[in-house]
């Protein structure tokens, strides 16, 4: 596992929007933020799921989130910049993005592969993240320690069998992530990289594997180390980097 102990504020007073964030390692990322200071934006498509992890941040004293229905697949450009409009007028700027959200589509040969499952992930995995994140970079230039995540997989760095979009998708995310943080070397209050979570115990993963006990992998609390390290301040002048939250490296 990554190794880093965060700091009790390390994001006291930073606004952070996570992707996804109703479930799995978006709920996580999210909670975890809060905890450590952040005021956290709520985007994902369930609005109970969003609810109840409002409450539990709200119930624990921690900093009043927001809340952002939205559905990543039939989000269109408007609907983006509509937000980043609404986060200028609530927050005035953003101090991170957790690009988290994500689908897995079909295991199945890419020779059978249904066209209509294929756009969906990489409209969900890919175009959503890119749409998002443009609408974004206004909001998070006016900060002066930006960090955007987005979220890769070992399929997204070495192709495998029967992966197919999601695949594919992912290695669009490392590249996204790449350009994006070659075009913004130069400025040193904002940096840009990914985060391979490795198998983690969520419901994409028994999707993924069903016939794997859950208990084989890690939840995804316990991979909360790199997650934090790369939202706050102690990653200042790291940028461009795919790390693995399940790796041996250390802050
Ligand atoms: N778990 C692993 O082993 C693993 C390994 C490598 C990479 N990853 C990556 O890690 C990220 C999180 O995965 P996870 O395992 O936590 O998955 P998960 O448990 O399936 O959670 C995915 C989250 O994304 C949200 N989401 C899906 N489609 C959406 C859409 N169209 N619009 C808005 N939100 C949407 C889901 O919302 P609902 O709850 O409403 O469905 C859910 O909150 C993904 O990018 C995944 O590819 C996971």
């Amino acid at each position: 596992m990554f190794h880093y102990d965060a700091p009790a504020e390390l994001l006291k007073d930073r606004i952070i929007l996570v992707t996804g964030a109703g479930d799995g390692i978006g709920r996580a990322a999210a909670w975890h933020y809060a905890r450590h200071g952040a005021t956290v934006v709520l985007l994902g498509r369930t609005l109970e799921k969003l609810e109840s992890l409002y409450d539990e941040i709200e119930s624990a004293g921690l900093p009043q989130p927001a809340i952002v229905p939205m559905n990543l697949d039939t989000a269109v450009e408007h609907d983006y910049i509509e937000l980043s409009n609404q986060l200028y007028d609530e927050f005035g700027h953003l101090d991170g993005v957790l690009h988290n959200a994500g689908i897995l589509g079909m295991r199945t040969p890419i020779e059978n592969y249904d066209p209509v499952t294929w756009e969906k992930v990489m409209r969900v995995n890919v175009h959503a993240p890119f749409l998002l994140t443009q609408a974004l970079l206004p909001l998070l230039h006016k900060s002066s320690d930006a960090s955007v995540i987005f979220t890769s997989s070992g399929v997204g760095r070495t192709g495998r069998a029967y992966w197919g979009a999601y695949a594919v998708s992912k290695f669009a995310t490392e590249g996204m992530m790449q350009v994006l943080a070659d075009e913004l070397d130069n400025d040193p209050a904002i940096r840009i990289n990914a985060i391979n979570p490795g198998a983690t115990r969520t419901q994409m993963r028994s999707y993924a594997y069903p016939a794997e006990p859950p208990e084989t992998n890690p939840t995804p609390a316990e991979i909360m180390p790199l997650y934090l390290y790369l939202m706050g301040p102690d990653s200042k002048g790291v940028n461009g980097r795919s790390m693995d939250a399940q790796g041996q490296e250390s802050a």
